[in-house]
């Protein structure tokens, strides 16, 4: 399987910069932190799962840096490590999840060198349960995929975007191998090109038959009956059901809703925000216009163009077909079924700490 960031054993975490593909792998090595905080403002690591990976990571390297002075001095610098990993993007739930699973896993430890054991193992813990994750949604979902379906998906919510196989792209996977699967529509994405430059990327290593467009031709793809079923992933998943991802998807929803189309979103339970309400409670990460006035650092639009560059939108929950994470499909009414499967990963941390095995 394929994954787009790694603990190595001297201490370093190695990831793929996500901005150099299609054109080049380049896997980058680093023993501090700020690399780290770094990569994931600049989206060489992206997607939401895979954020709270990487900011668990760089808080262990941050664990590991320094000398092994008293715990008090040791806590204040992960304080402040904490900090500028948490700033670094504002939308995905899963980035503060990460730093605050892994702040609680060390904050009984007595010691510095204890408490560094502990970071670097919850950070590889929270990696390895994405993955087993994202397999279970990935059954759950494909079940729901429409024998011999066109199925149209946005941005990039595949390996590159998770700890190795995907929310929606795990869906998509998991149905290409059960044979359901005839064809994935991918959206460009613009700005930044997620879905042209990584999700076709993906899908042609693994030999998934693909269709790139531009995202503005969705809607006359849905009108002409091409499309059996809409799937994405998730930045933030408020306790109502509104879903924050990728901008452009929200229009997507309401060309489905209109057209007939089921409107999913994959994600796992870390992406759920029980304690934000409504989706006009989260907060939607404006970037620079410079990504809206050129690609790939070639100008599109005349100097001065003012642009507006918001990353994420919300999609109201009236336009969502079906949730699907780990621990089964959510429907509406989304208040109880969301809560439902957050309290069966609840009851499953809790096996776990006990012992059992967590498959299955
Ligand atoms: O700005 P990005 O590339 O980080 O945005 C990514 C998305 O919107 C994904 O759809 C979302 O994070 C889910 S990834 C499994």
């Amino acid at each position: 399987m394929f994954l787009p960031i790694e603990w190595l054993p001297e201490g370093k975490v190695r990831f793929l910069d996500q901005t150099r593909l299609p054109r080049e792998e380049v896997w980058v090595e680093t023993d501090g932190y700020p690399a780290i905080a770094e990569a994931i403002r600049r989206l060489r690591v992206r997607g939401a799962p895979l954020i709270g990976i990487a900011a668990a990571y760089g808080l262990a390297l941050a664990g590991l840096a320094g000398p092994e002075s008293g715990i008090d001095a040791w806590r204040g610098r992960l304080g402040r490590a904490a900090g500028e990993l948490r700033a670094t993007r504002p939308t995905a739930v899963n980035l503060e999840w990460a730093l605050e699973r892994a702040l609680r896993a060390v904050a009984e430890a007595d010691d510095v060198a204890e408490a560094r054991r502990i970071l670097v193992d919850e950070a590889r813990r929270i990696h390895e349960e994405d993955i087993r994750a994202n397999q279970r949604l990935g059954e759950h979902g494909a079940a729901l995929i429409p024998t011999g379906a066109r199925v149209l998906t946005h941005c990039n919510a595949g390996s590159l975007a998770t700890g190795g196989y995907g929310t929606a792209l795990g869906v998509l996977r998991s149905a290409w191998r059960q044979g359901r699967l005839q064809e994935v529509y991918a959206t460009e994405t613009r700005p930044l090109l997620q879905g042209a430059r990584l999700t076709a990327w993906e899908l042609a290593r693994e030999g998934i038959p693909y269709t790139l467009i531009v995202d503005s031709a969705a809607g006359s793809l849905m009108r002409r009956g091409l499309i059996g079923a809409v799937i994405v992933g998730a930045d933030r998943i408020a306790a109502g059901g509104d879903v924050a991802n990728k901008i452009g998807t929200y229009p997507l929803a309401v060309l489905a809703g209109e057209n007939g189309v089921p409107f999913y979103v994959a994600a796992p339970v870390s992406t759920i925000d029980l304690a934000t309400a409504s989706g006009d409670d989260i907060p939607i990460e404006e970037r620079a216009g410079d990504e809206v006035t050129s690609l790939q650092g070639a100008a599109t639009a005349p100097e001065g163009a003012r642009a507006a560059n918001p990353a994420f939108d919300v999609t109201p929950h009236a336009y969502v077909s079906a949730i699907i994470s780990e621990n089964g499909v959510a429907r509406p009414p989304y208040e109880a079924s969301l809560r439902a499967v957050c309290g069966a990963a609840e009851a499953r941390a809790g096996a776990l700490a006990h012992g059992e095995t967590g498959d299955g």
